[in-house]
């Protein structure tokens, strides 16, 4: 029986492999430049795909021996196959305002993103850019996304729709915003609650679909919606919720004149009921106390390098967030962040934990792109290794794709050096292929 033909034309039956330097990040190596175990690596590897889930995965001779005759192998040696890239925060509507400068977040805010943002309650607007967005995903390896959309209730459903089409693992919401924002980008309270809710009931488990509470931040809530928006938390306690957090300094500064009866910013949302089961992107300007909320209820921080390179908003603090016991995860912030690539994304982060004084090893930053950020959505049950039948959403990289990845690759002794490498050289140039439960998704390749 043939499942799919995906695009790549190779017939592939309810069972196929996948040859290559086949390796996954199932626990977390730690920090620091040694990292511990964490990683299995079989570098003549197979990767065994059974109705779009991990059958299981090893060595390529004694796997290729035990495989019904005639199944299909994919050929993709001299490539690293690892679980696909998660991306813990990322603004599908921005995809147009990447790599508008010169302002820092509150002025960027108005100056770029509101005017971009106010054409999506054009559906069709709303549609045509969720495409590109979703192909652009595939097109640098990520495979999950948590994303920030609009508040325009029938953008999200244009989103979920066409992730839908993609069979693509999805976590969305409608933005929650009736104050500080340009008029016809506000909603209410009210209408807030009863959108989000309705697109829970639509689309929250709906295939591979995922809804998050999205509250765009303290500032432009006030105490009426985010009281709405904790009810709903309350009410559908398997729903993530997402919002900002403590990105700039004059953020911060707002956001308490507006809730000064908060110990922190962290706090106002702790206090609406909007800390537990949540991502919170960038997590700059935190404290200690802070960090133990958020490690007490399972709050997960996104960490955006690019975006908080590109506003100047503030150097993340890794190993804080690690000492603390905070689950953290890899974003883009596409379009404060100024690349979808993981790779690039991975880059930036190394040079920000360098600036603090400590070290981001090659394993941990993959597995933080990938294992991580499943921690972080909680669906490690599901993605984010190769554990067996897990689904077989990943991607396959190749070292060598530009001229200096493939002299830089050539020197690698170790693998640690060949990822390190791959991460601080790498881009979209180096995805050869993502798949997508099973299926390729990338044409001509
Ligand atoms: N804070 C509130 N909204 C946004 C946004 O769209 N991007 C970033 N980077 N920070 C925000
Ligand atoms: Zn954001």
């Amino acid at each position: 029986m043939v499942q799919d033909s995906g695009s790549d034309g190779i017939r592939r039956g309810p069972l196929f492999a996948v040859r290559g330097s086949v390796l996954h990040f199932p626990s977390d190596p730690g920090g620091g430049s040694d990292p511990g175990p964490g990683t299995d690596c079989f570098e003549d590897g197979l990767l065994v795909v059974e109705r779009g889930h991990v059958q299981r995965i090893g060595p390529a001779a004694p796997l290729l021996a035990a495989l019904p005759p005639g199944t299909p192998v994919v050929d993709h040696s001299g490539c690293l196959v690892m679980p696909g890239f998660v991306d813990t925060h990322v603004h599908h509507a921005q995809t147009d305002v990447i790599a508008s400068g010169g302002s820092t977040l509150l002025e960027w805010l108005e100056r770029h993103t509101f005017p971009v943002e106010r054409g999506f309650a054009d559906p069709s607007v709303a549609r045509a850019t969720s495409a590109f967005f979703l192909d652009e995903l595939a097109r640098n390896g990520t495979t999950t996304a948590l994303v920030f959309g609009t508040v325009h209730r029938a953008s999200i459903d244009a989103l979920f729709e066409e992730a839908d089409a993609r069979n693509l693992r999805l976590v969305a919401g409608k933005a929650m915003m009736d104050r500080n924002c340009p008029e016809d980008l506000r909603d209410t309270p009210q209408s807030a609650y009863d959108e989000s809710r309705a697109l829970i009931e639509r689309w929250h488990g709906s295939g591979r679909l995922g809804y998050a509470i999205s509250p765009r931040f303290a500032c432009t809530s006030s105490d009426a919606q985010l009281t709405l928006a904790g009810r709903l938390a309350r009410e559908c306690p398997d729903v993530l919720v997402q919002g900002h957090v403590a990105e700039n300094v004059d953020e911060v500064a707002w956001a308490m004149s507006l809730f000064p009866q908060a110990r922190s910013y962290l706090d106002v949302y702790e206090r609406f009921g909007l800390l537990r089961n949540s991502v919170y992107a960038h997590c700059i300007h935190l404290d200690a106390e802070d960090r133990r909320r958020m490690a007490a209820l399972r709050a997960a921080a996104a960490f955006c390098p690019t975006s908080n390179l590109f506003l100047g908003s503030g150097l993340f603090d890794l190993a804080a967030a690690d000492a603390a016991g905070v689950q953290v995860g890899m974003a883009t912030d596409v379009g404060a962040g100024t690349s979808f690539s993981m790779l690039r994304t991975l880059a930036e982060a190394y040079k920000v934990v360098r600036m603090t004084g400590r070290q981001l090893s090659a394993r941990r930053a993959f597995h933080l792109a990938t294992m991580g950020g499943a921690r972080a959505l909680g669906l490690d049950d599901r993605i984010g290794s190769f554990l067996p039948g897990r689904e077989a959403d990943f991607v396959v990289l190749d070292p060598a794709a530009t001229a200096i990845g493939a002299r830089r690759d050539a020197r690698a002794r170790t693998l640690e050096e060949r990822l390190f490498a791959l991460m601080i050289l790498g881009d979209d140039r180096n995805v050869r292929q993502t798949y997508v439960m099973g299926v390729p998704m990338l044409a001509g390749r």
